[in-house]
């Protein structure tokens, strides 16, 4: 069974966007699995750079079938503006379906996120102001209006007279105007009018691809860390980025996945709060920062950098099963004289080597570091591992030794082609 499920192993950004191009011309079918336009998923490729948030990345290759998940959460609005946006691109792209059972964010879920950040005061999550955490939440309570609902004229009708009256309740009572049920409808059936050829039953699609030995994708958003049950919670996302999050977010069972490939930095990033044990704050984080451009594509906001931290990689093995690793951006740790990796964390006098679960106790932990030579020169031009300077050969070495997971990838630049493919047997599986 040639599947592939592509999770980020850390905070996000790791480049699983590049990656699902890479290896998108090998699939018949890409399927993504979780989080909405929180997420901004960058391809550069031909001179011309993409930015996906809600359509999966492989659908740069025009033979490929496209899916929006079931685990998906999508604003109409920013869909259209992104499938119009990369139509101007390239034209030839492959076919996008959307599961009718994935679930539509609408204004007040955006309003609703800003009110429950200023809520939290000091302990807000930073989060991208998307709405995807209450469009989440609707899921959970039963309040959610999926995608079969929205392109059905009388249902949509009917489930939006049904919530909008609950939510303007609720906007009430945070003193915040309310929204106009007019208005909201009239706007919205435009976007499903335009929606409505790409919804199907995507589940079936996905589960008669397996079934006939096709190539399919599992494409990941977010990160492991971020993950509302696996992660740094509070400071999470409200979906499930880790690979058991494909199975719910698509429609099929554990064992239609074969492989996993965990997508990590060569160092870590996070944006947003929550506790980040490796983060810099002095000049090698700023050096990264600048290198590696870490502001992030959906916001903006600088990306906070800090050295790798093994203990976040060991578990990410763990909770996603991986089969390989992918270290990306290599190239941007080129020039620092030396490298540290945290190995373990001090904490409360002794030693650990995972995450506490509460995150508060996270946020008491400090790194303990080995320290590296590090390498010099441009990495972008390597097209093998034996073309890498040693030094950073060896830091690939003492990756996969410590976190017992093979590196099966290294990207050392942007572009689709500057990728090194370590472990060919280990995508498919
Ligand atoms: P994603 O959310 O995991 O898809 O990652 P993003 O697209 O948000 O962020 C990754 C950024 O790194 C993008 O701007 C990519 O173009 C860029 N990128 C990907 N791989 C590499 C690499 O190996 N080296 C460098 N320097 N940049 C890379
Ligand atoms: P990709 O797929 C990095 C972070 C936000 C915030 C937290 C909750 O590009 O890797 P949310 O809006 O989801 O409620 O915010 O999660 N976050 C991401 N960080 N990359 C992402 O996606 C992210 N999606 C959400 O910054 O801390
Ligand atoms: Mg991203």
């Amino acid at each position: 069974m040639p599947t592939l499920v592509v999770v980020g192993a850390q905070w996000g950004d790791e480049a699983k966007g590049k990656l699902v191009d890479v290896l998108g011309s090998q699939a018949d079918m890409v399927v993504r699995f979780a989080g909405g336009n929180n997420a901004g998923h960058t391809v550069i490729t031909g001179g011309k750079t993409y930015k996906f948030q809600l359509i999966p990345a492989g659908i740069l290759h025009p033979g490929t079938v496209a899916i929006i998940g079931s685990g998906m959460v999508v604003c109409p609005k920013g869909l259209l503006e992104e499938l119009a946006r990369t139509l101007e691109q390239k034209k030839d792209l492959g076919t996008l379906q959307i599961s009718s059972a994935a679930h539509v964010v609408f204004p007040y879920h955006r309003m609703l996120d800003a009110l429950e950040e200023e809520a939290r005061g000091e302990n807000k999550i930073g989060t991208t102001s998307r709405g995807i955490g209450p469009a989440y939440q609707d899921k959970v309570a039963r309040f959610g209006i999926r995608m079969g609902e929205f392109v059905q004229p009388e249902l949509f009708k009917m489930r939006l007279k049904e919530v909008l009256a609950y939510k303007n309740r609720l906007l009430q009572m945070f003193g915040s105007p309310t929204l106009e049920f007019d208005a909201l409808f009239d706007e919205y059936s435009g976007y499903a009018d335009q929606l409505r050829p790409y919804v199907v039953d995507t589940e079936v699609m996905v589960q008669e691809a397996v079934e006939a030995n096709k190539k399919v994708l599992f494409e990941g958003a977010q990160g492991t860390f971020l993950d509302l049950d696996s992660g740094t919670y509070p400071y999470v996302t409200s979906s499930h980025p880790v690979s058991g999050g494909a199975c719910l977010g698509t429609g099929v069972g554990p064992r239609a996945l074969q492989s996993v490939l965990g997508v990590c930095k060569a160092y870590t990033t996070r944006v947003g709060s929550g506790p980040f044990p490796t983060e810099l704050d002095d000049e090698i984080g700023q050096f990264i920062r600048d290198k590696g451009q870490e502001y992030g594509t959906v916001t903006g906001r600088g990306r906070r950098c800090g050295w790798l931290d093994l203990v976040v990689l060991k578990q990410a093995s763990r909770l996603n099963s991986l089969s390989g690793l992918v270290v990306t951006r290599l190239d941007v740790l080129s020039g620092i004289e030396k490298v540290k990796i945290a190995t373990s964390y001090d904490y409360e006098g002794g030693q650990i080597d995972h995450i506490p679960a509460n995150v508060w106790d996270f946020a008491k932990v400090k790194p303990h570091y080995e320290e590296m030579e590090g390498w010099d020169g441009d990495l972008q031009k390597c097209r093998s591992l034996s073309d890498l300077p040693e030094s950073a050969r060896r830091y690939l070495d003492y990756i996969e030794e410590q976190t017992k997971t093979p590196v099966a990838i290294v990207s050392i630049g942007p572009d689709r082609k500057e990728t090194i493919v370590v472990r060919p047997d280990l995508i498919w599986g």
